[in-house]
């Protein structure tokens, strides 16, 4: 989704042509539940994990975190919490019937804040869990990762112009700072619907961000649950470390034909000092500072 002919601007954001009708679709007719959950974030922020984290805690109940047959051991946290936009892709005009799902149904989404359905944004009290990650390791995440699933006809796309594209805002579903405003404004004004959450703080300390999402979800740690280790026992479940090495993650395929393997790469803050010049890290400092300071949202960007 990076080239520039592939991308089209969208109700203010950066997307495929064929993502176009699926994302209409999914914003005019779909009704969300007040039991529902959404994760949402901008692509290569930490939505995996999130997404992992999200699907244990709140089944911890009818799945048990240490059971042998945990879904998270033989489904990809795609699989359990699919993008809702992409359940419409490839057949436009309709909504998959998600009446196999049981409550609370928990879907992952990128679109931005405003272009979510009008069911989710204002008439339903379900909830919304964003997760952003500092830009500079997004970017790289994003550039490997994009330059992993391409066709094998096009040509790599090279670190400068993916550069420059990303700090222009063009990138699937950007600029990444509207779409981290969009959804931070609503975190601030409306905060037991949106929970905003940094993919930093989740790597300081987990345990801490798990307890403040089971919370927020109205499902919190009891003082039992955690003296029994359930806490401890999510986080390993959902580790990278761990996620990486399951066999489904290893071979299976998610969405669109893309291999799970690809999802996970470093799973580190930093890694982009491997990749970009003193003058690219200039350049992107001075968007973020011009575009998300005022905000007061800052990154971690180094460990
Ligand atoms: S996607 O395609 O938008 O769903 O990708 P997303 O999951 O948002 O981002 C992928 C990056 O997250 C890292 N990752 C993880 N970090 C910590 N813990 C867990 N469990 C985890 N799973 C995936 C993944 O390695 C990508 O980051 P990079 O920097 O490329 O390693």
């Amino acid at each position: 989704g990076w080239r520039t002919p592939y991308l089209y601007l969208f109700q203010g954001f950066w997307c495929q042509p064929a993502e176009i009708q699926a994302i209409s679709t999914f914003q005019n007719h779909f009704q969300a539940k007040d039991s529902d959950v959404f994760v949402a974030t901008v692509p290569k922020s930490g939505t995996t994990w999130l997404k992992a984290l999200t699907f244990a805690t709140v089944n911890r109940q009818h799945h048990f975190i240490s059971s042998k047959n945990h879904p998270l051991l033989s489904f990809n946290p795609h699989d359990l919490v699919p993008f809702i936009e992409y359940t419409v892709y490839g057949n436009h005009e309709n909504l998959p019937n998600f009446s196999n799902f049981h409550e609370p149904r928990l879907f992952g989404t990128h679109v931005p804040f405003d272009s979510l359905s009008n069911s989710i944004k204002d008439s339903s009290n379900c909830k919304i869990v964003y997760i952003c990650r500092n830009p500079f390791d997004t970017f790289i995440s994003s550039w490997v990762f994009c330059n992993k699933i391409k066709q094998d006809s096009l040509p790599t796309l090279g670190l400068d112009e993916a550069f420059e594209m990303f700090c222009n805002g063009k990138i699937g579903y950007g600029p990444f700072w509207n779409h981290m405003l969009g959804y931070w404004k609503e975190s601030q004004e409306r905060p037991k619907r949106v929970l905003f959450l940094k993919y930093e703080d989740l790597k300081d300390d987990v345990n801490f961000e798990l307890k403040k999402l089971a919370k927020f979800l109205n499902c919190p740690f009891t003082l039992e649950e955690e003296s029994e280790g359930v806490i401890e026992n999510i986080i390993k479940l959902c580790s990278f470390e761990k996620m990486k090495e399951f066999e489904i993650n290893k071979i299976g395929k998610f969405g669109r034909n893309f291999e799970n393997k690809y999802l996970f790469r470093k799973g580190e803050i930093g890694d982009w000092t491997n990749y970009l010049s003193p003058s690219m890290v200039e350049n992107l400092s001075k968007v973020i500072e011009e575009k998300l300071s005022e905000c007061g949202l800052k990154f971690k960007a180094k460990n």
